[in-house]
């Protein structure tokens, strides 16, 4: 973990509650939250995954209490915002990080494989925005936070049920943004790259390919939990006061680069010759 820029009670006083939080990127996120002040809330569909996150949450002396539930019910959600709100009193944050993934070529995708991955992302995420927003509002000065990505920017093949989940998430994040402003409620993005130790990377980049993801990067390295963490704790902050329907792209620059015509060393030796 590394040290933190912002002050330690960045977030003090408020309240978050994080989908997916038991792992991954959605963990690191909590963390960086909890660091800097806020009480948690975790949800996700295993309770043991989620007891243990709360543990190691509760060693650094962060508050921390989970809810065990799938997004894709909107039941759960409800279930979810009423334990939030009765552990801490409120609802702040909503962090919409729930996802799922696998890779699959299109011609072999089932409908219910597509289905399931809009379900759980996309209606997900509208389910926990529709099922906080008087919390929220209640709250005055709240933030919803989407997970996004940054695959649906250009073609990625075989994530098309991820693209679509995700170009959902980023529409209905500006919706929400236009529509709930005038209740105090902030919805902001966040669109990671490649980020490593994670789930996410363990299915989308197997056998070695998180190296050749790493060298193509701008920044010449793939994310950590902390660079989203850290990312997310400026948005929840007073610093972002102002920003709302904004998608923040957090990759090294990795999707706007493609493969170079030559490398740097080639480049050189051309050069070197006249
Ligand atoms: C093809 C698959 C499949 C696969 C499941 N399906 N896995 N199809 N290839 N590898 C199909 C099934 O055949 C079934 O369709 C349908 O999807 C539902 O499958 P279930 O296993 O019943 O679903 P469920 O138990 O709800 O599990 C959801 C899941 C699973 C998404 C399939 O992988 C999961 O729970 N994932 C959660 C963790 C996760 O994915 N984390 C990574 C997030 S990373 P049929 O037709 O057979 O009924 C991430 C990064 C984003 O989101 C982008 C970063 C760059």
């Amino acid at each position: 973990m590394s040290t933190s820029p912002f002050r330690p009670d960045a977030l003090a006083g408020r309240v978050a509650l994080i989908t997916g939080g038991g792992t991954g990127i959605c963990f690191g996120i909590a963390q960086e939250l909890g660091r800097h002040g806020a009480r948690l809330m975790l949800m996700g569909r295993r309770e043991e995954v989620l007891k243990e996150a709360c543990e190691a949450l509760k060693k650094q002396g962060i508050a921390a209490a989970y809810v065990a539930g799938d997004v894709r019910e909107y039941a759960n959600a409800e279930k979810a915002i009423a334990a939030t709100v009765a552990a801490y009193g409120k609802l702040d944050i909503l962090l919409n990080g729930a996802a799922g993934n696998f890779l699959c070529p299109t011609d072999k995708l089932s409908s219910n494989g597509f289905k399931t991955v809009i379900d759980i992302d996309l209606l997900g995420t509208f389910n926990m925005c529709r099922a906080a927003f008087s919390s929220l509002k209640a709250a005055k000065d709240s933030l919803i936070l989407n997970i996004s990505a940054t695959l649906h920017y250009q073609g990625t093949i075989m994530q098309s049920h991820v693209m679509a989940a995700k170009a959902g998430i980023d529409a209905l994040g500006k919706n929400l943004a236009c529509e709930w402003g005038e209740f105090g409620i902030r919805v902001c993005t966040i669109a990671p790259g490649a980020i490593g130790d994670t789930e996410g990377m363990r299915r989308l980049a197997p056998l070695g390919a998180d190296k050749k993801i790493a060298a193509d990067v701008p920044l010449r390295r793939l994310g950590t939990t902390d660079d989203i963490g850290s990312a997310a704790v400026f948005l929840a902050s007073s610093a972002a006061s102002y920003i709302t329907g904004e998608i923040l792209v957090v990759d090294g620059g990795g999707w706007l680069t493609k493969p170079a015509f030559v490398d740097r060393a080639t480049w050189e030796k051309l050069a070197a010759k006249g």
